[in-house]
């Protein structure tokens, strides 16, 4: 039984993860913005031996650290942080592209990322030991026309995975990565602004992967020997061959 903190709990891959996680008889510690989301999941895993909810916006430094420091409290120590809040903001070109956009992209997937991470790490650098698993995506490995600022920000986020498991060796502390390819979520809705159309539009034609996919191999990363760390897994749908190049029969 480990004590796992999941960013963006709330939807999709994370709260897939959450649910995955607590069938395994884990301790959650479940951080997203929407309280009753929240609320309600943690109803859902009252039957765990500890479950907590933190409601913060990763971009915000202090709740940050305010919240994540009030578990550490509660929970002792953070055994794997799993950082996966984050998403797309738009698909258009840089010079046609809104800059709040970008704003939101770099502040959340990368400086929230970074945030979240620095209030952690330093309990598990104190303890020896943890297990950091962040979120990128395949936008991270191959950049994509009009994808250009969400590529850049699953850049950085590969960079970050490298830098941390590079700057964390000498303490026990494994950090890995997951990076999937097209993946069934509300991801579509919030890059399309609420456009559900366009949004199904792009899981149409193929089977895309569903968050369970990816909870299933988070726990896969988390349940292996201690000597052991998939520092860097990528995970398609068997219809995509890249990020541009997806078999769809229409
Ligand atoms: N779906 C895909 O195809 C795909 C592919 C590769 C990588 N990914 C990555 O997977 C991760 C999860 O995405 P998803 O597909 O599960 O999408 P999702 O269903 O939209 O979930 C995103 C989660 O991140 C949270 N979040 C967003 N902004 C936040 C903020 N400022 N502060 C705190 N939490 C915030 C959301 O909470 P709210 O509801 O409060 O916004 C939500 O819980 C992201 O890092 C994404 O880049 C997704």
């Amino acid at each position: 039984m480990k004590n796992i903190l999941i960013t963006g709990a709330t939807s999709g891959i994370g709260e897939a993860t959450a649910r995955k996680l607590a069938e395994e008889g884990n301790n959650l510690i479940l951080c997203g913005r929407n309280s009753n989301k929240l609320d309600d999941l943690a109803n859902e895993f009252a039957y765990l031996s500890k479950i907590k909810t933190l409601s913060f916006d990763v971009r915000n430094r202090a709740d940050v650290y305010e919240n994540i420091n009030s578990a550490l409290n509660s929970f002792q120590k953070i055994d794997v942080l799993i950082n996966n809040a984050g998403n797309a903001h738009g698909l258009e070109s840089i010079y046609e592209g809104n800059e709040e956009d970008w704003d939101k992209m770099m502040d959340i997937n990368v400086k929230g990322l970074l945030n979240v991470s620095k209030a952690v790490i330093p309990s598990m650098v104190k303890n020896q030991a943890g297990h950091i698993i962040n979120v990128g995506s395949l936008a991270g490995y191959e950049v994509y026309a009009n994808g250009t600022a969400y590529c850049a920000s699953k850049y950085a986020v590969k960079a970050i995975n490298e830098g941390l498991r590079k700057e964390l060796n000498g303490f026990n502390i494994k950090v890995s990565s997951i990076n999937p390819g097209l993946v069934e979520t509300n991801f579509s809705n919030v890059r399309f602004k609420g456009d559900t159309e366009k949004a199904k539009a792009v899981y149409k034609g193929y089977t895309p992967l569903k968050p369970q996919d990816i909870a299933n191999t988070i726990s896969f990363m988390i349940n292996q020997p201690e000597h052991v760390n998939l520092a860097e897994v990528m995970i398609l749908p068997t219809a995509q061959a890249s990020s541009t190049q997806v078999k769809k029969e229409l």
